[in-house]
């Protein structure tokens, strides 16, 4: 049987257009903690006190410090191999769509293009009551923030993390370009456990329009048995290995 990670390759040089999800086990190189796992904030942290709505408007102070300091956290780690092969991808191929779960940023900070932040972005905020001399949403970086909760710099009430917590939707215009995205010649879903949709979908979607699905993580997860390669290991050393392959020009 074809190795999986020369498969993989054989892919890749035959697609033209090529989609990725990526999850929080992408990020995990570069020190930023998962959410499940052993080592996942969800085992420390519940997510109905820090990140649904009700949680913020029950205690916006008690949110805004859990965002503070994963902000602090995020602001020392920097994009590792996964990043750098993925944003290689997105300049080499002309049809390379990058949707992304994390909202840590390091995709872009890494150079990727045509990355879609499917749960928005931790270093973006907005007004909570969408006062209406405030933008949509801005980039605020600041790392410790001055005052938590911080307010709204146009109406002097409270700004939230742009980030879709849950129980909220995913913006409109995120769900067409990431439905559009679907069309593609093969679909990998990396670092990600598959149990929050409608992200978790996406690779079933593009499985029933036609697309070769690959998943590496480091276990299976839920999504395994329906994609049609599921490659276990560091998404950091096999995309790494892969692009390696794609390099050589060697015939995989
Ligand atoms: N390489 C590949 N996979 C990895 C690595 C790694 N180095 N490290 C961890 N993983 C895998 C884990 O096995 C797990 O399946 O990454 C996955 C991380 O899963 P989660 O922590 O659940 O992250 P994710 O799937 O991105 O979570 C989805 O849940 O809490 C919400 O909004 C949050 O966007 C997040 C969403």
């Amino acid at each position: 049987m074809e190795d999986p990670i020369y498969q993989f390759a054989r892919r890749i040089r035959e697609a033209s257009r090529i989609s990725v999800l990526t999850g929080a086990g992408v990020s995990s190189a570069s020190g930023v903690p998962t959410f499940r796992g052993e080592e996942g904030l969800w085992k420390s942290y519940s997510p109905q006190e820090l990140a649904t709505p009700e949680a913020f408007e029950r205690n916006p102070k008690l949110v805004w410090e859990w965002y503070d300091w994963r902000r602090g956290l995020i602001s020392g780690c920097r994009p590792n191999a996964a990043h750098d092969v993925l944003s290689l991808w997105s300049k080499r191929y002309p049809e390379f769509t990058l949707i992304t779960q994390n909202v840590d940023g390091l995709h872009e900070k890494a150079g990727t293009e045509n990355v879609i932040r499917f749960h928005g972005s931790i270093w973006e905020v907005f007004c909570r009551d969408r006062c209406r001399s405030s933008p949509e949403r801005w980039v605020d970086e600041t790392v410790p923030l001055e005052k938590i909760p911080p307010s709204c710099p146009y109406c002097g009430g409270l700004i939230r993390p742009a980030v879709v917590w849950f129980g909220e939707g995913i913006d409109n215009d995120v769900l067409a370009k990431s439905t559009a995205a679907l069309d593609c010649d093969i679909f990998m879903t990396v670092g990600t456990a598959a149990v929050v949709y409608p992200a978790a979908g996406l690779v079933d979607a593009a499985h029933q329009r036609g697309a070769f699905t690959v998943e590496i993580n480091l276990e299976a997860t839920s999504a395994s048995g329906a994609v049609d390669l599921s490659i276990q290991g560091p998404a950091e050393d096999i995309l790494q290995k892969v692009e390696d392959l794609l390099s050589q020009n060697t015939d995989t």
